[in-house]
Parts: structure tokens; sequence; C-alpha cells
């Protein structure tokens, strides 16, 4: 049973047993820890009742609030009915109709869903899928794969073999396969005078080049639609999804979508890869698919592929797995999820919300210290020009002061808030961020 505790109390219990993720531990001798007691809509609370604005939608998961009714109400209802099973040899309905309603969703083609647990475990799968795949179809020599530039698709190692972030690859390095990157699209890159527009074409000839002199090695181009999320939200224009789609097409390359954080409505449209009009090979889910909730990820992919694997040998089979793979209560959760998403008519609605924001964050893109103000969808994210080399760990700490959780990559800020967010808090976070930019520019 959990025992009643306090902010102080936790603190140190959690320093002395807990190893936190992404986290150099000494750290926290001089930058405390945030206990959370409950979460309430978009807000998390600690023990004293102190609450903070999650503006960053807790690592990018939650959807429609913490602690949902509605998403609360069909997991008790699971629970009553089935916690889990295994997923070889069984099935049940929760992991049925999701893929099913999926299937509907997803762009078109799409119609095999295979489980996964956290983001990186569905890369894994992709990586692994359609290296199988080309070995299947008599072409084992096809097993490398490309990624864009300040990519990032998790941290296992198979994943880390596409992802460019140095900070998290480097200490792997012997442990981690090589694979080459191409130009990111990322506009911020682009020359004085030329458009994003532009900029994305020509970093489409770059993967041209590439893949005509690599093809026959290559199996895949894993790519995250519209925005590289860890990359500082990066965004660029959809008309490079378009070419990618057609080079991979005409070179014989898988295209991975990975929409693990720009998935589920978060760039405007269900999928970002719908902005292009294009259906990749594979798409990733995960994150917000369970609104939060349950680690849950789902590869999907195409029939030509799912029949590469059918066959009499076991060995052709797709033999990876997870305990956990397609748990009910997961699946139950993001089908109360996207049912939140038809009854309340969602990507309208954020439509309007969006709209609200980009008018009242006027002074943040006016602001004389900010630059890059960009938006897609639900997320929103600019540089700051600031004297101060720690300035992400001081805005940090500074928002929690003010009653936000705001966590800057660098001097990049961004906002990622989950959906249910209301035009009062909108305005608040507008307003206390400008505050805080006073005080670190
Ligand atoms: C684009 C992308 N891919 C993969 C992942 C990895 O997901 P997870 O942290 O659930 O393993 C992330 C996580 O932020 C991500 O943003």
């Amino acid at each position: 049973m959990l025992r009643m505790t306090s902010n102080r109390d936790l603190l140190a219990r959690s320093l002395s047993a807990v190893w936190h993720p992404c986290t150099q531990m000494k750290r926290h001798e001089t930058l405390p820890l945030v206990p959370i007691a409950r979460g309430e809509g978009a807000w998390l609370v600690d023990f004293d009742g102190k609450r903070y604005l999650d503006t960053v939608s807790s690592w990018w998961v939650n959807l429609f609030g913490h602690c949902n009714p509605r998403i609360n109400a069909a997991l008790v209802d699971q629970l009553g009915k089935l916690e889990h099973v295994m997923l070889a040899g069984f099935t049940h309905e929760p992991v049925v109709q999701l893929s099913e309603k999926l299937r509907a969703l997803a762009p078109a083609g799409l119609g095999h869903c295979f489980y996964g647990s956290d983001g990186a475990s569905a890369t894994e799968i992709a990586l692994k899928m359609s290296a199988h795949y080309w070995r299947n179809s008599g072409q084992p020599q096809k097993f490398e794969f490309i990624s864009l530039q300040n990519s990032y698709h998790g941290e296992t190692l198979g994943a880390l073999s596409v992802t460019d972030v140095a900070l998290f690859r480097d200490a792997y390095g012997a442990l981690i396969k090589q694979n080459a990157t191409v130009p990111s699209p990322d506009w911020r890159a682009a020359e004085v005078g030329e458009s994003a527009e532009d900029f994305a074409l020509r970093c489409a000839d770059a993967l041209e080049a590439h893949l005509q002199q690599h093809h026959a090695r290559l199996a895949a181009f894993i790519v995250e639609p519209l925005i590289q999320g860890a990359a500082g939200m990066a965004m660029y224009h959809p008309i490079y999804l378009q070419r990618a789609r057609a080079l991979c097409s005409q070179y014989g390359v898988h295209l991975i979508a990975d929409e693990i954080a720009v998935g589920m409505g978060r760039t405007g449209t269900m999928f970002a890869c719908e902005q292009a009009g294009i259906s990749p090979d594979f798409l990733l889910i995960s994150k917000g698919i369970t609104g939060g909730y349950l680690p849950l990820s789902i590869v999907m992919t195409t029939a030509a592929i799912f029949q590469a694997f059918y066959a009499d040998e076991t060995a052709r089979g797709f033999l990876h797995s997870h305990s956990y793979t397609g748990n009910p209560l997961a699946c139950r959760a993001a089908l109360a999820t996207l049912d939140i998403f038809e009854q309340d008519d969602v990507l309208n609605t954020n439509r309007d919300k969006a709209a609200f924001f980009n008018r009242i964050a006027q002074p943040l893109r006016e602001h004389p210290k900010v630059r890059n103000f960009r938006h897609t969808g639900m997320v929103w994210a600019f540089e700051v020009d600031t004297p101060h080399a720690d300035f992400a760990q001081r805005c940090f700490s500074l928002g929690l002061q003010h009653e936000l959780l705001l966590r800057p990559m660098g001097n990049t800020v961004y906002f990622m808030p989950p959906y249910i967010i209301s035009e009062a808090e909108m305005q608040m976070l507008v307003a206390r961020t400008l505050h805080i930019l006073e005080m670190l520019t």
C-alpha cells in the first residue's frame, strides 16, 4: 500500500531508490526533483497543493488531461474483464477493435498492426521488419538505414543507430551500427531569402543523390514527419515528404514514418503524413495513442510487407515479441482516446484553439529576443537570445516558480500542451512565459 507522504519525504526516498531517466543524477544535489501527488486536467499538483501547468504534455503523451474521467471509466470497465493475456496464439476484443479503427484512420494501405510497448520498441520492430522483408524477398544485402540529421527515434540500440543526437549516442558508439544521415529540411537552416519549400526541395535532392548511390544496400529511410521533436521542434515543409515518398518508391527503399510524437492529431491532422498526401510503408504510433495513460506502440504496415512473411517456414515469420504486446488495458485506453477524438470533434476544435493561441502569442512572436517563432498544429516553438549558458535549467526553474512546467531544449522553448488546455490557461501560459523571458534575456 502507498504510504501518506510529503514533498520532502518523497524527494529523499526517490533520490535514494529511483534512478531517473535522461538525467545526470548529481544535478539533483542542486536542482530538486518535482514531486507530483496527482493530476487534474492540464495540471500536475504536488503534496502541498502547488500546481504546474503541464505545457509539455508529460513528454508529449497526454492529450485529454490527467485523470480524464472518460479514459478512467474505460479502464475501470476493462479491469473487470481482462487485464492481460499474451498476444501470441491469443487475441482479445480491445486489440482487434483498435487495429480495425486504426486501419480506417491511417493513410491508405496500412492494414496490418503489429504491437509493441514504448516508442523505441516500435522503431526496433520497423527496422527489423524492413530488413527481414528484404531478406525474405531475396535481397539480404539490403539491411542499412538512413535518417535525417538531428533525427531522434528512441534510445534502445537499434533506435540509436538511426538517432543523430551525439549526447545520447556517443557513450554507446561501439555498440551501435553506423547508419548514414541525410540533410534535414528544418527550415531554420535555409539560406536567407530561400523559402521553406525551396529548402525542403534542396534537401530532397540530397536524399535523391544518396539513394541513387546506396539504394542497393538500403532497407529503409526513417523520418519524423513535419516536426523533428528532439531536434528542438524543427519544422519543415510537407513537400519534403512527398518527394521522399516518390524517391523511396523509385529506388526500392521502404519509407518509415515515425509518428510516435507527431501522430494523434499533434500536427493538426490525425497523422502528419496526411498533410503531404502520402502513405508510408511503415507508420509508427505511440505516446498519445493511449491519451498518455499506458505504454503502447503500434507499427502499421502494408499487405505487401505482411505477405512477404506469410509462409510455411516458421523462420520467415516475424518472431519478435514483448511480454505486454497488445496489452488489453492499454488498447482500451487507446480506444477511449479515439472515442474522444470522434465525440468532441477534436481536430476541428484544435484548429480553433491553435488560431486563438497564435493570436494571443503575438507579443511572444514579436519579442526582440525571440527568434524563429514557429507553429504546426498544437506545437509551438522559438529560440531565445540569452546571455545564460544554462538557459534551459533557469527557464525550467523559473517556470516552476510561476506554475508552469516548461522544459526547453537548449535555448529552444516549446509548448506542446494537452488538447484540453483552456483559453484562460493559454493566456496565463503566454503572459508568464513573457515574464520569464524578461528575467532571462
Ligand atoms: C519521434 C520519436 N520517436 C521515438 C521516440 C521514442 O519513444 P519512447 O520514449 O516511448 O521510447 C520518441 C520519444 O520522444 C520520439 O519523439
